[in-house]
């Protein structure tokens, strides 16, 4: 076992070259349990160090507090969107669409990417997020919801869709184990690849590295933009490639009505030649924590809620109506040929951004505290800043009460309660539309509990055509598989 100090000297000095050597001592008082430590904890300590970049980590630290500093203020211009269509000659475009994207799905030119990376603070599970058991009867989970919309896509289009799941050190082993528990969902094991995305340090407001034990530095997955250098050094572009995958179909684990590999949209992309291109549903409130979609200079940007000016917040039409209302749900598609640009420019086209956070830590003497105030900095990079760089998009307008449904939360919005109610309210919509009533609450919620599995209806078209003028039982209380 080397010394921590030496390891830091031999491995970090080396492989960066050049390291601010006041950095080091700085970084150094963190490791004062050195002799308390079992040889295990010592190599655990050793080799987070060693896999470290702390030229970077300083650099991304001076980089923020610059940027603090000078507070640069978004010139938005709301951007153009494909608003839900109304007009006939917009319900021929949407069919179109539908059939460039039917006829790409057909062709095997197409991937799903779910990232599924993040740590789930807020909704505070034991667990990756993606695990959670959230279908309204059967009590399915998150992934085995997403898994069940793919396979049906398949059969639909008599195709194969490689699914890739992006996660991070600390929940890849679990998820992994999950799927092969559940035998990867009725999907072919082979279809399915995980890889992991980059940690970083995170950062006390003065530029330090955190422990939350005495032999444990408090890192953080690096965002989903970490995803980009991921897939290239998990060799996916390249196994991408190898199938003649052309567009990815892009989407974040938590959303349980995302529209998996939706033909619309992949038709839209297309019809457009675009880059990259993304849904957005219209923002329930000023706060809501929803990204917001605009123009800076000409060049579209997501500006994520925790970076939107209070004015900007709160700006409204002449009619009152919001004046930045286009919410990011997360949900693209990218070009393959775009993500090489960005694997090549990664550093430009994806900048880390800080997020000042709470997080436990053990102080000076060991003992461990839960801080009351934001104490800490964590870096991430976020996909959508790649929107600036793509030549074309599209941005499509989508019913958020269909399509977006997020857990985020343990309780209230946007948690697995309302996530159930959103999921039972569309299976009671579609129900509706084949002629099915369905008891309704005093709140325009459907009373009581249904699941239509995707291999028995996909979508309301489809469950139309197979139950409409049949008779069918319902009390409140359907299963349909
Ligand atoms: C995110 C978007 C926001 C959007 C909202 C819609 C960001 C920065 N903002 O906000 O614009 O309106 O979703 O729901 O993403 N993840 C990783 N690796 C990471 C971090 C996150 O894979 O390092 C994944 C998570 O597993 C999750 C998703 O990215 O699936 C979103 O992360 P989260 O931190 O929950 O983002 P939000 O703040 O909700």
């Amino acid at each position: 076992m080397i010394g921590l100090d030496r390891a830091i000297q031999t491995k970090k000095l080396n492989r960066t070259g050049y390291l601010n050597n006041s950095y080091v001592v700085r970084q150094a008082q963190g490791f004062q349990w050195w002799n308390e430590l079992s040889s295990q904890e010592k190599m655990h300590l050793v080799e987070q160090v060693t896999a470290l970049d702390l030229k970077f980590a300083s650099e991304l630290f001076d980089n923020y507090a610059r940027k603090a500093a000078q507070a640069p203020k978004h010139k938005l211009v709301p951007p153009k969107v494909k608003t839900i269509p109304k007009t006939i000659s917009e319900m021929e475009n949407v069919r179109i669409a539908k059939q460039m994207g039917e006829c790409s799905l057909r062709n095997g030119e197409v991937a799903v990417v779910t990232v599924a990376g993040g740590d789930g603070t807020r909704l505070g599970c034991n667990g990756p997020k993606g695990t959670l058991p959230i279908a309204p009867v059967s009590g399915k989970s998150i992934f085995h919801l997403h898994a069940e919309k793919i396979c049906a896509i398949q059969q639909r289009y008599h195709t194969n869709i490689p699914w890739y799941i992006m996660t991070s050190k600390t929940n890849s082993l679990p998820t992994q184990d999950f799927f092969k528990t559940h035998h990867y969902f009725g999907l072919n094991p082979g279809q399915i690849r995980f890889f992991t995305q980059g940690m970083l340090p995170v950062l006390d407001l003065n530029g330090k590295l955190l422990m939350n034990s005495k032999s444990n530095i408090v890192m953080s997955p690096n965002g989903h933009g970490g995803l980009i250098t991921a897939l290239k050094d998990a060799g996916i572009l390249n196994d991408m490639k190898i199938r003649r995958i052309k567009h990815v179909f892009y989407h974040q684990v938590d959303n349980v009505l995302a529209k998996i590999a939706d033909p619309v949209f992949i038709g839209y992309h297309l019809m457009e030649d675009a880059d990259m291109s993304l849904k957005v549903v219209k923002k329930r409130h000023h706060e809501e924590k929803v990204g917001i979609v605009g123009c800076v200079d000409g060049k579209l940007q997501v500006v994520e809620y925790s970076e939107l000016s209070r004015e900007d917040m709160y700006a409204k039409n002449g009619d009152g109506s919001l004046k930045y209302n286009a919410g990011n749900i997360a949900i693209h598609m990218i070009g393959i040929d775009f993500i090489e640009k960005a694997c090549q420019r990664r550093e430009e086209m994806l900048p880390y951004h800080a997020a000042i956070k709470k997080v436990p830590y053990i102080d000076k003497h060991g003992n461990m505290i839960n801080p009351e105030k934001n104490n800490a900095i964590k870096f991430e990079c976020f996909i959508f800043d790649m929107l600036k760089h793509a030549e074309k998009s599209v941005i499509m307008e989508v019913s958020r009460e269909e399509e977006f449904s997020p857990v985020k939360n343990r309780e209230g919005e946007d948690s697995p309660d309302t996530a159930v109610r959103d999921m039972v309210n569309v299976f009671g919509k579609w129900l509706h539309s084949a002629g099915i009533s369905t008891p309704m609450d005093c709140h325009g919620n459907v009373d009581g509990l249904i699941e239509i599995n995707p291999s028995f209806a996909l979508d309301e078209e489809a469950l139309r055509d197979k139950i409409y003028n049949k008779q069918l039982q319902h009390d409140g209380f359907l299963y349909l598989e």
